[in-house]
């Protein structure tokens, strides 16, 4: 993340160099973005204010731009107005205050207000799963059913832009619902585009700062001058795509990563069967720069609230247009498996059944760094766990009392008999009889020896490489890892 505020920095600073390495290369017209300074003075509207719409909100701001932003919630746009990041996330409180200090970011006290002053308009709403696994847009239409209504009042063209993660042809949706509610012509009076993110949780504001790439998806030129003059100031090639192709590059970014991650745990396997390591044969693979070192580590699995939602929605779309899609099945396969696998491994480390035993599961967010538990794979491991007869002593630094609040009603009855949450790692590990490590927090390195030491059955089970294992062996503590074969 960059540390200048402002004003924006030309170049980026203080990424990883490996992100900046594979920066593609551009598709874009040969346009000069500087010939479209004299639409410097639009300004940008953000509507929606979760991880996206916040991180975007402040990047805008952060390169010099002029944000409106509005979120239905009220408590969400008091936190925004009064510079209180409403969300835990590096560095995002202080680019918050940074952004409200400067006067660029501001927040509308209704949709109106929103519509009135923003000429360009990122819709980061969310687009949930629907129970057969298709995404759901309703959000989105709803919002531009609102939002034709006030078109059809407004003075000059607008353009909206769908930001959120949705299939290919919602930006075609949204603009006819537009087209419908307010009587206008899409391309003379408004157009839409879209405009997919790629941030991370743990570096949202890192990623909304420097893009690995700016995606758009648009259908004209003047669309196409307004993202790009949105885009003013910072780092990233931009890509210019119809707006479905732009759609679904966001959808097939997610495929892939989640691919080599399932990837990465087939092999784990494998490497667990042969008495192998899979860590240093992954970093040898991704060594090939075809192939890239990132998400090849081997663990429990992929979570989080994009992973699993966007393969699921992937297929489920591909289907219903008669395609099937294998790899990406197939890397949702692995993934449904790998929590299970990660409790026959720690059986198969003990050498017999956890029915009984206090087992420590440490880690409960869906990565470390966020205390977000979304698709967590601690749920399906602890659900394996309760099944097989366990009684677990979760902890998480960060994410204990939001993992306890999401457990399934059937799970969370389990409480008096088979769960206890623990506050401190102490008190997870004090009287249990191994561990099993799912998150890769920094403070389970720390852990001293001593209180591993402590567990009954003195092993320790991880399934990130999250703590030193040889410093366990040495200390008589047994050391099982997802992907470190036993000889
Ligand atoms: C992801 C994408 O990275 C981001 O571009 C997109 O916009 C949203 O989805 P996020 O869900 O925040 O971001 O997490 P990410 O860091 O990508 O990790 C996803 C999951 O894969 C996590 O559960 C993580 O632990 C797992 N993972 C990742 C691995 O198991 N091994 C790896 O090598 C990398």
């Amino acid at each position: 993340m960059s540390p200048s505020r402002a004003p924006a920095p030309k170049k980026s600073e203080g990424r990883s160099s490996s992100r900046r390495s594979v920066t593609p290369r551009s598709h874009a017209s040969a346009e000069d973005p500087a010939s479209t300074r004299e639409e410097g003075e639009q300004v940008l509207g953000v509507s929606g204010l979760g991880f996206v719409g916040v991180a975007m909100a402040i990047a805008f701001a952060h390169y010099g731009h002029r944000v409106v932003t509005y979120d239905v919630v009220d408590a969400r746009r008091a936190a925004i107005a009064e510079g209180r990041a409403p969300f835990f996330d590096p560095g995002l409180q202080e680019e918050l205050t940074a952004a409200v200090e400067s006067g660029r970011l501001k927040v509308a006290k209704d949709r109106e207000e929103l519509f009135r002053k923003a000429s360009v308009l990122f819709l980061c709403l969310p687009t949930p799963p629907r129970p057969d696994g298709s995404v759901d847009t309703s959000f989105l239409e709803e919002e531009a059913a609102r939002l034709g209504k006030l078109l059809a009042r407004a003075e000059g063209w607008r353009l909206v832009v769908v930001k959120s993660t949705s299939p290919p042809g919602t930006s075609q949706k949204i603009e006819k619902i537009l087209a419908r509610e307010s009587g206008k012509k899409p391309g003379r009076d408004f157009s839409v585009a879209c405009n997919p993110e790629f941030l991370a949780e743990g570096s949202l504001v890192a990623d909304a700062l420097e893009p690995s790439r700016i995606v758009i998806g648009v259908g004209d030129a003047k669309s196409e001058r307004a993202l790009r003059e949105s885009y003013r100031g910072f780092p990233g090639a931009v890509v210019v795509l119809p707006p479905a192709a732009g759609e679904l590059v966001k959808y097939a970014s997610n495929a892939l990563l989640a691919v080599k991650v399932s990837f990465a745990n087939e092999m784990a396997r494998l490497a667990e069967r042969i008495g192998v390591d899979v860590y240093p044969v992954m970093e040898a693979v991704g060594m090939d720069p075809r192939l890239g070192a990132h998400f090849l580590r081997a663990g429990p699995g992929f979570g989080g609230s994009c992973f699993p939602k966007d393969l699921r929605g992937l297929v489920a779309f591909a289907h219903h247009r008669g395609v099937a899609m294998p790899v990406t099945d197939g890397a949702l396969g692995v993934n449904e498996t790998q929590a299970r696998h990660v409790v026959d491994l720690t059986e198969s480390a003990l050498g017999s059944l956890v029915a009984g035993r206090e087992v420590a599961l440490l880690g409960l967010a869906f990565k470390s760094g966020t205390d977000d538990v979304r698709e967590s794979r601690a749920f399906p491991i602890l659900g394996e766990l309760l099944k097989r007869g366990a009684l677990v002593r979760l902890h998480d630094p960060k994410a204990l009392e939001v993992f306890r609040r999401s457990l399934p009603p059937a799970v969370a009855a389990a409480e008096d008999r088979q769960l206890r949450f623990c506050t401190s790692v102490e008190d997870a590990l004090r009287g249990a009889s191994l561990a099993l490590v799912q998150c890769d927090w920094p403070e389970y390195r720390e852990v001293p020896l001593t209180l591993w030491k402590q567990l009954k059955d003195r092993l320790v089970v991880d399934a990130r490489r999250s703590v030193n294992g040889p410093a366990l062996e040495r200390a008589g503590v047994h050391y099982a890892a997802v992907g470190l074969g036993q000889e």
